[in-house]
């Protein structure tokens, strides 16, 4: 193996995160939930910064789910507070990458200002051709299902489409994300085995990795980690972590 060359070919296009495990890892060092939630925003920096540095075209991150608003208010409220800050620091540094950023989910249950923040990130950055950041907001598998069928539903209504021709890549194309590669590598930190009505169609043919690590503790080699599993799944190419490094450092 060692004189093959692992090309880029070889990479996940789309990687998407499930980041689980901030409420244990903070109450583990006796600290409130909220302290996991303020930490998990550098691991979401680095796995953003390393993907690009890998070349990778997607990456979905998971950060609040349509269920999640059952948690305190407390915690809801600091979680949306984030989301607001993080938007405002981190937008120039992504632009000033070439990558895009877009957020998917219900957005319509979000505060006013959220929203416009929201809308004011994606357009800043809507024109760049590196990769794609999608923010999974107030998004489920099922949602997402749903307001597809629904855009079908009154598509057949008008009488512009028959149910007849109601197909796989129809319902795709009505989905988030349809103009990105389906998930390739679907990541889950803090342990759990399950999707928790994250993506549903486009993981289809997705390999699926649950790591123990919490999501406060991610970084670029537990990316690595994931991508070099992912290869060596997939392509049985038998690479190293270290082949996965050295194609980092030829972008
Ligand atoms: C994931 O961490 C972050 C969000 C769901 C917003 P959790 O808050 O679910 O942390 P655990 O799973 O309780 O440790
Ligand atoms: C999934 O984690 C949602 C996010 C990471 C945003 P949860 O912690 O909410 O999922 P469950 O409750 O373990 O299924
Ligand atoms: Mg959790």
């Amino acid at each position: 193996m060692s004189n093959t060359q692992l090309s880029f070919e070889a990479l996940p296009k789309h990687i998407a995160v499930i980041m689980d495990g901030n409420g244990r890892w903070a109450e583990a060092q006796g600290k409130p939930r909220v302290f996991g939630h303020k930490n998990g925003v550098a691991a979401v920096r680095k796995t953003i910064s390393s993907a690009a540095k890998l070349g990778i075209e997607a990456v979905t991150l998971f950060a609040f789910s349509s269920e999640n608003w059952r948690r305190p208010e407390e915690e809801v409220g600091v979680l949306m507070e984030l989301f607001i800050t993080v938007l405002s620091t981190e937008i120039n540094k992504l632009h000033k990458n070439n990558l895009s950023l877009r957020v998917i989910g219900d957005k319509t249950r979000f505060s006013e200002r959220l929203q416009k923040k929201i809308a004011q990130a994606e357009d800043k950055t809507a024109a760049n051709t590196g990769m794609v950041v999608n923010i999974a907001a107030n998004y489920g598998g099922q949602w997402d299902i749903t307001q597809a069928m629904k855009k079908i539903a009154s598509e057949v209504e008008e009488g512009k489409l028959e149910a007849a021709h109601v197909n796989d890549e129809l319902i795709a194309s009505h989905l988030s994300m349809s103009d990105i590669p389906d998930v390739d590598l679907l990541i889950r930190t803090g342990g759990e085995c399950r999707i928790s009505n994250f993506m549903l169609w486009q993981i289809a043919y997705a390999e699926l990795y649950f790591t123990p690590i919490y999501w406060p503790e991610f970084n670029e080699d537990s990316l690595i980690e994931a991508v070099t599993w992912f290869v060596n799944r997939e392509r049985r190419f038998g690479c190293t972590g270290n082949q996965i490094k050295a194609l980092m450092e030829n972008q």
